[in-house]
């Protein structure tokens, strides 16, 4: 039985039906749900596609993007007489300049991908499959053999944080409350990412087939997908696949699934701010712990995981843990990496875990130009020199040079682009991104970009202080957020120093 909804939860959705924040929307809201008409306009307003309806075509203003000249596709778009605005990273990095007209939505473009292979584990030019053979297996063999066959697998979270999912999966099995809960994060947000949007587009069946798989091993009732507003095609192709699964007979009625679009905030992507949007609500990151395993969507255990994550499940299973596992070459599994930016095909290349960016380059057809920096795993990671890449591109091997694999959306820039541009270009994101909620993200972010734009405009001391006021946002912000967005200017400093007006560089040359 389809669970009560609480009236809460519903105003995101009756925001929307009502075309987003007009004059008397928040009253009508106020009517239909009987929540306060303020907290409704507090929450229309913390989303930019509710905030800003009528705001027209949005082109992005991600770094690959700006490399890719989206100032003059704006400025082509308003000469031509249509309302265009700038918008965030809008997760079409291999599209660049990208835009999104939300009233005239066309098919979104596929990015090239790695050939089909029999080594890969998501595989994405492979035929999606309706047999759901992993799930009959996982429905035969039962929840201890699933959970075995994961943590043989060391399978760890494809979203960015890199957390082993077998203890999520373990932690939610522990918990004696059995309302429980399991939530698809395809909110993909990160500037240089766009890989779960390809995994639903070219594999629904296998996000659907692994979603079954966690809300049966975990006796879930209840899945939500929450799809990235600007991707809406993607939601459609997740739910005709649902319908066909269940038209095949594949999935039962025992659990009730929900797909819910996502309204444009970035930080909705982060787990907590996710949930807090589930539950209608502006979407501001909690503080952990209590962590969502325990209490999660409405204070209940709840399972969030990746789209890629998600989709490794059913190869797992029908191939084994030790298979999975063996595939990767410094870390489990294969990882789907997003190329962008300066690259001569740019798109999503599933690769073993720990393959050097140097070979991602060649899958990707090589540099268009020469090779000054990249940024391994989107905005979040900064940027790393040319002679970092033969680094393995893992987990481990990234954080020990101080940056991080996230989601692996990797933007290559050549040596045409200005560093203290680039850092710019990240600092604007996360300011405008920021939730605002805690002093050191939204005040510091403000502060970098504000240091930055001085810089620029010939202020040599501009820079003096940004190194106190990352280390603040560092140790004080409450979310990934603000502890990763001064990451970008300190990395540019560290590896392009001249650029910043510090002594002569020391990495950024290119090796042979
Ligand atoms: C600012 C921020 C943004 C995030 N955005 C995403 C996102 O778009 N998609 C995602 O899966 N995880 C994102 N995450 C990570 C999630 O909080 C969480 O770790 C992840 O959804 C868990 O799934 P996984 O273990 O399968 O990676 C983000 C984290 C932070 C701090
Ligand atoms: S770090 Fe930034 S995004 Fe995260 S909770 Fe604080 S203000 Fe919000």
């Amino acid at each position: 039985m389809q669970p009560k909804k609480a009236s809460r939860e519903e105003v995101l959705e009756k925001l929307e039906e009502a075309g987003g924040q007009r004059i008397g929307v928040a009253t009508t809201v106020q009517r239909q749900t009987l929540v306060p008409e303020a907290d409704i306009y507090g929450v229309a307003t913390f989303y930019s596609l509710l905030a800003e309806p009528e705001a027209g075509i949005r082109v992005c203003q991600g770094l690959t993007c700006h490399l890719g000249e989206s100032a003059a596709l704006i400025k082509e778009l308003r000469t031509a007489g249509k309302k265009a605005v700038f918008a965030s990273c809008l997760g079409r990095c291999d599209q660049a300049p990208a835009f999104w007209d939300p009233d005239d939505e066309g098919p979104i473009d596929r990015a090239p991908c790695s050939p089909t292979s029999p080594d890969l584990v998501i595989d994405l030019e492979a035929a999606d499959s309706l047999e759901y053979e992993a799930l009959r297996s996982a429905a035969t063999r039962g929840p201890d053999w699933v959970l075995g066959e994961l943590e043989s697998s060391g399978l760890t979270g494809r979203g960015g944080a890199g957390f082993p999912a077998h203890i999520k999966w373990q932690a939610i099995r522990q918990q004696a409350e059995t309302d429980r809960y399991v939530v698809l994060n395809a909110d993909e947000g990160e500037p240089g990412t766009f890989k779960d949007r390809e995994v639903i587009l070219r594999r629904p069946h296998l996000v659907i087939e692994g979603l079954a798989i966690a809300a049966q091993c975990l006796e879930a009732q209840n899945v939500y997908a929450y799809v990235r507003g600007e991707f809406g095609r993607v939601r459609a192709a997740l739910e005709d696949a649902l319908q066909a699964a269940r038209s095949a007979g594949r999935i039962d009625d025992r659990v009730t699934w929900h797909f819910v679009d996502g309204h444009g905030a970035y930080i909705c992507g982060e787990e907590t701010a996710l949930l807090e949007a589930l539950e209608g609500k502006r979407g501001m990151p909690r503080m952990k712990p209590p962590f969502p395993v325990e209490k999660g969507f409405r204070g209940r255990p709840t399972l969030i995981q990746n789209v890629e994550s998600i989709a490794c499940l059913p190869g797992i299973l029908r191939r084994g843990g030790d298979w999975f596992r063996g595939v990767g070459l410094t870390e489990p599994g294969t990882k789907l990496y997003c190329l962008s930016g300066h690259v001569e095909n740019p798109g999503v290349y599933e690769a073993p875990m720990g393959t050097t960016m140097r070979q991602l380059l060649a899958m990707a057809g090589g540099v268009s130009g020469t090779l000054k920096a990249f940024s391994p795993g989107g905005a979040s990671s900064g940027f790393l020199p040319a002679s970092s890449i033969d680094i393995p591109m893992d987990f481990g091997s990234l954080r020990a040079a101080g940056s991080m694999l996230g989601s692996a959306g990797v933007v290559v820039l050549n040596d045409t682009v200005d560093m203290v541009h680039a850092a710019l270009t990240q600092a604007v994101f996360f300011e405008e991104e920021s939730c605002g909620q805690c002093s050191p993200c939204r005040i510091g972010t403000q502060i970098l970009r504000q240091a930055l734009e001085s810089y620029g405009s010939g202020d040599p001391d501009a820079l003096s202080y940004v190194q106190d006021v990352a280390w603040g946002m560092g140790e004080a912000s409450i979310c990934g957020l603000g502890q990763a967005a001064a990451l970008p200017l300190t990395s540019a400093m560290k590896y392009f120093p001249s650029e910043f007006g510090l002594e002569s560089e020391t990495g950024g040359s290119t090796p042979s």
